[in-house]
């Protein structure tokens, strides 16, 4: 991993990652590809070069990938599980046909690949409770449609091209940097902008829908350490379980009430996000992304809710 290309840097997970591996890995250089509209902006415009660059224009893409001599692809354009629903075609336009223009461009250009896969990937026939890394992949929203195929896809250029492709299946990620948008998982992070600025928390999902989770540092932790990963100790590659906690919305509250004990929650369901979370497992095992590139998380619910609430009143100047 040299010189990156980061396609949709100014998002959730991008934004973040693209300021990391720059960080990380002084010796290259990494483009922040964004669209029209998501212009990156302050450190994460002065900090390296940024290039126009759409998922579906795969011209766009393999300029870029030319100008830069780039060896790696984080492929991370995706729409999220509600935003998928209401947009289903536009989700697939993103999801495959980018896909498939990152995986050809990587065919015949050399490059790695990393595109996320999601616990959206699983369904309602899947186990539950420790949900295993081979197991029923049957999801129903068109968001896991995309993220079981990308992985099938994935493994199927590396098996038949040699392209090296590698993934994980991120839960929801929890960051105080860029805010997600159209998840189910969304409201793990709204909840600490809510209970910071000491205002009521009205809670789509139902107490006892649980959830796998991660705080963004780990997030990015690991995105990074599969890419670097030596090949021949992995068995799997699209893509490894990884977690670091699960809870509900009555546990995150609980956890927040430590810290700010006048918190306030209440319930008002939505129905597409929690048919969707419903769908979904309570907690992955992920012991083969530890035994095969020795994944770890650093934090749990507790440490994450402290530097969370530490750094979202840092950033919105609440004492
Ligand atoms: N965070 C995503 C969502 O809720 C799941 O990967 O859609």
């Amino acid at each position: 991993m040299k010189n990156i290309l980061v396609i949709g840097a100014t998002g959730q997970i991008g934004s973040e990652l693209t300021m990391k591996l720059r960080h990380d890995l002084p010796g290259g250089v990494t483009v922040a590809g964004y669209i029209p509209g998501s212009e990156p902006k302050g450190k994460l415009l002065e900090s390296g070069p940024a290039e126009k660059c759409n998922v579906c224009d795969a011209k766009q893409i393999a300029e870029i990938v030319d100008k830069y001599d780039i060896d790696t692809i984080y492929n991370l354009a995706a729409l999220l599980s509600a935003t998928a629903e209401r947009l289903p075609l536009k989700a697939w336009d993103i999801q495959m046909n980018g896909l498939i223009n990152v995986l050809e461009i990587a065919r015949e250009k050399h490059c790695a690949v990393f595109t996320p896969s999601s616990i959206g990937s699983f369904g309602p026939d899947t186990p539950r409770d420790n949900t295993p890394q081979d197991t029923i992949q049957r999801p129903t929203s068109m968001y896991g449609v995309t993220k079981v195929a990308t992985e099938l896809l994935s493994d199927y250029y590396h098996i038949k091209y040699g392209v090296d492709t590698r993934s994980v299946r991120f839960p929801g990620l929890i960051s105080y940097t860029t805010l997600p948008g159209g998840g189910t998982t969304d409201y793990a992070v709204e909840i600490y902008y809510a209970a910071v600025k000491g205002e009521e928390f009205v809670c789509p999902l139902a107490p006892g829908t649980y959830l796998d989770m991660m705080y963004m540092p780990d997030a990015l932790k690991a995105a990074v350490n599969i890419m670097q990963a030596r090949e021949r100790y992995l068995v799997h590659r699209n893509s490894f379980n990884i977690t670091s906690m699960s809870f509900d919305p009555e546990g995150i509250a609980a956890a927040i009430r430590k810290e700010i004990p006048d918190f306030r929650m209440r319930y008002e369901v939505d129905p597409v996000r929690q048919s969707i979370a419903d769908s979904w497992p309570n907690r992955m095992d992920d012991v083969c992304a530890r035994k095969e590139w020795g994944w770890t998380p650093s934090y749990n619910l507790e440490t994450m809710t402290h530097d969370m609430i530490v750094n979202l009143r840092l950033k919105l100047g609440i004492k």
